[in-house]
């Protein structure tokens, strides 16, 4: 499952159906050993470039030193951002990406983030409530946001960063969840003050809550 099409438009589905057979080409037979360790592709980028534009997105306004814990680390690409004051946690529970991940192990929990009791000034969750990964996700993706959105505000000390794609906006968005901003704000407004940018694309956002 990709979340390519996050970064693109689709015009039309004449435009969808070519590019999905341009995709394909059956005389590429050569692997590229650098993939998983290396390629954005793996966790969900088109391209370096986009990667670490919405990592930037991500990690501004928190302080160099400010302890990070990851919700969906994927192989915990951020970290290689921040500097060497880095205090951070990464939760992912796709074993693969612990084994290809450069970070300290003792810095990568694999498992479900439900079960982390990791606290840290920053808990961060970078487009990873956007592809269906669990059943309980798929039946209700609004429920199951609030739901790790809640966890995350019990698990930091100054606030949550969520960078998501947003269902307010009606764009084709190929095998992704979206959820609302607008319900995010509507439902944590009344207990928390938050930050929303929705300037950096056109159907994401990236929602600051902060404690
Ligand atoms: C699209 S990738 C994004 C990775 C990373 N945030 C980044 O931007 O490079 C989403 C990751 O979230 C992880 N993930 C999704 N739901 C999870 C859960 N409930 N617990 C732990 N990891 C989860 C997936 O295994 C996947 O590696």
């Amino acid at each position: 499952m990709s979340i390519f099409n996050i970064f693109k438009k689709k015009q039309n589905v004449e435009e969808m159906v070519n590019e999905t057979e341009n995709q394909i080409d059956p005389n590429v037979t050569e692997f590229d050993s650098n993939y998983l360790s290396d390629s954005p592709e793996l966790v969900g980028y088109p391209s370096a470039e986009i990667q670490n534009l919405i990592y930037d997105i991500a990690l501004d306004g928190i302080q160099p030193g400010e302890s990070i814990v990851d919700y969906g680390c994927g192989r915990a690409d951020i970290a290689l951002l921040l500097g060497p004051e880095l205090d951070y946690t990464g939760i992912d529970f796709n074993p693969v990406m612990q084994n290809v991940s450069i970070i300290n192990p003792a810095r990568f929990i694999n498992d479900d983030w439900f079960n982390s009791d990791v606290t840290a000034e920053w808990a961060l969750n970078i487009l990873s409530l956007t592809i269906p990964y669990t059943e309980e996700q798929i039946a209700n993706p609004f429920e199951y946001s609030i739901k790790t959105i809640d966890h995350m505000m019990e698990h930091c000390t100054i606030g949550s960063v969520i960078v998501c794609i947003d269902s307010d906006v009606e764009e084709y968005v190929e095998g992704s969840i979206a959820i609302s901003a607008t319900e995010l704000v509507r439902h944590y407004g009344n207990k928390y003050r938050m930050l929303l940018d929705k300037s950096f694309n056109t159907n994401m956002f990236k929602l600051v809550i902060f404690k």
